[in-house]
């Protein structure tokens, strides 16, 4: 997308010699500016260092806003708060995907579009039979998402629209078929269909809970609960996965393999693993002794000597409380009351956990706020999501996001493929010898 810059720039200067350079200002809708260092290397033969990103913005998007200072989540404009409440997760999928919010008939035409695209070519069951029944289920989805390029050839090429509208259809639609055979593949239990009368959600749950012996009734408020989990971690701006898939697909691999590459980088413990690592937080602390030992769990978070970390609780870009762990506490509210699970010993620990460290002045002054994935994982154990596979649910939300951002970058005609460079502190250059001296 061609930017306006602002009537201002940026004036480099050096005190090495190096010429001064000017460089342009691009403000965006809302949110900082950027400083377009494109020209550095050429006009100054440096590069710019931001390892880890933190202040480095890695492309232009229209798709989500965030404001870590204020705590807002816009998707394509729209609050977080308002879309959670008045809209369904497939709705919010046009919206991210198209730009706006569906019409009835676009609604529709979407969610049967969609429903049409759940199931997966047959073949696929027998790819699940090379892993072991112990496999991690986000070993097995990456497996499988990238196994799509080998079962849909007819929508791998990135750079015609309509091949990427299929694979992203198909990729929205299948994540639940996908994620239910992976668990489905490590209890031993036969795979069930889809049903194209159900609601996504309900379609998801009833693949994971039925078996062919046994309907599952789903209840119509662990379903609203899972449709506002999807929600909310629909897309995120460009935390490590997305970023992940937007690097990976610049090379013009096929969707696929770009969408099983953000599956990968998920799974850290440190992003979409933080709500299976949270539950695990919480049944260790259960082990040895629950509440009476979070105020020595505690203390071993506070030891940096401990590598502890308070898994489900931090951002690196909300510094204030995380909008959608707003929304995912009121659902754990509403699902804990529904199931009646207030007074089990593990809720009990982990409303007790976010108590305290809201209220104690380590994680206050580190802004260390409880996460949508404190949440998320509380109501996924609630409504019987097996902990493995919270990440996996997760990697189903984000798969929408995921392919719009592909989609955006690919049909901006001025993308490249991306290629940061480095700083390097490596030895210098030096002759081989022969073994004899070395
Ligand atoms: C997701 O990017 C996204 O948008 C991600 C995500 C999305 O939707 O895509 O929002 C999803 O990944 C949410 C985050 C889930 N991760 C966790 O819950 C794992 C636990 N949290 C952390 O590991 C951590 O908070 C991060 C990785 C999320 C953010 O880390 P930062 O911003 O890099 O902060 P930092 O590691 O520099 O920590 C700052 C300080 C440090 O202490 P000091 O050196 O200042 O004394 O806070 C401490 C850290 O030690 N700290 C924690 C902590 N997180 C940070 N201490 C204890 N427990 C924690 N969870």
């Amino acid at each position: 997308m061609a930017l306006t810059p602002s009537e201002h720039k940026a004036t480099l200067t050096f005190s090495d010699g190096t010429p001064p350079v000017d460089l342009p200002i691009y403000p965006g809708t809302m949110g900082p500016d950027v400083i377009d260092i494109r020209a550095l290397y050429a006009r100054t033969g440096k590069f710019t260092y931001d390892p880890a990103f933190l202040a480095t913005a890695s492309c232009n998007s229209s798709i989500t806003y965030i404001d870590g200072d204020k705590g807002e989540l816009l998707y394509r404009g729209y609050p977080i708060e308002q879309l959670a409440t008045q809209c369904d997760f497939l709705e919010v999928c046009h919206l991210i995907l198209y730009g706006e919010l569906p019409t009835p008939a676009q609604r529709e035409s979407f969610v049967d579009t969609v429903t049409q695209h759940t199931m997966v070519h047959e073949q696929m069951q027998f790819f699940l039979r090379g892993f072991r029944r112990d496999a991690h289920p986000m070993a097995v989805l990456t497996g499988l998402v990238g196994a799509m390029s080998a079962f849909y050839p007819d929508s791998m090429n990135v750079h015609d629209p309509r091949q990427r509208e299929v694979s992203a259809i198909r990729l929205i639609a299948k994540m639940p078929t996908l994620v239910a055979m992976a668990y489905k593949y490590t209890v031993g239990q036969p795979y069930m269909y889809p049903r194209n009368d159900l609601p996504y959600a309900a379609n998801f749950m009833r693949m994971m809970f039925a078996t062919p012996c046994e309907e599952y009734r789903c209840n119509d408020v662990l379903a609203r609960a899972l449709d506002r989990i999807l929600i909310l971690h629909a897309d995120h701006e460009q935390n490590a996965s997305t970023s992940t898939v937007r690097l990976c697909a610049s090379s013009g691999t096929n969707p696929y393999a770009a969408i099983a590459a953000g599956v990968a980088c998920l799974w850290g413990p440190a992003h979409g693993g933080a709500n299976e690592a949270a539950l695990n937080m919480l049944f260790e602390i259960q082990r040895e002794g629950g509440v009476a030992k979070i105020g020595e769990f505690i203390e071993k978070v506070k030891d940096k000597n401990s590598n502890v970390r308070l898994m489900g609780f931090g951002h690196r870009v909300y510094k204030n409380y995380d909008p959608r762990a707003r929304l995912m506490r009121e659902t754990c509210y509403e699902v804990l009351d529904e199931l009646g699970l207030h007074e089990t010993p593990l809720f009990k620990l982990a409303l007790t956990l976010e108590k305290i460290a809201l209220e104690d002045d380590y994680f206050v002054s580190r802004k260390l706020y409880p996460n949508v994935d404190f949440y998320s994982g509380i109501v996924q154990q609630a409504i019987g999501v097996p902990v493995p596979l919270f990440t996996a649910v997760f990697a189903l939300a984000r798969t929408v996001g995921w392919v719009a951002q592909l989609n955006e970058m690919l049909a901006d005609p001025e993308y490249k493929i991306g290629r940061p460079r480095q700083l390097y502190v490596g030895s210098a250059r030096r002759d081989v010898q022969p073994i004899s001296e070395r």
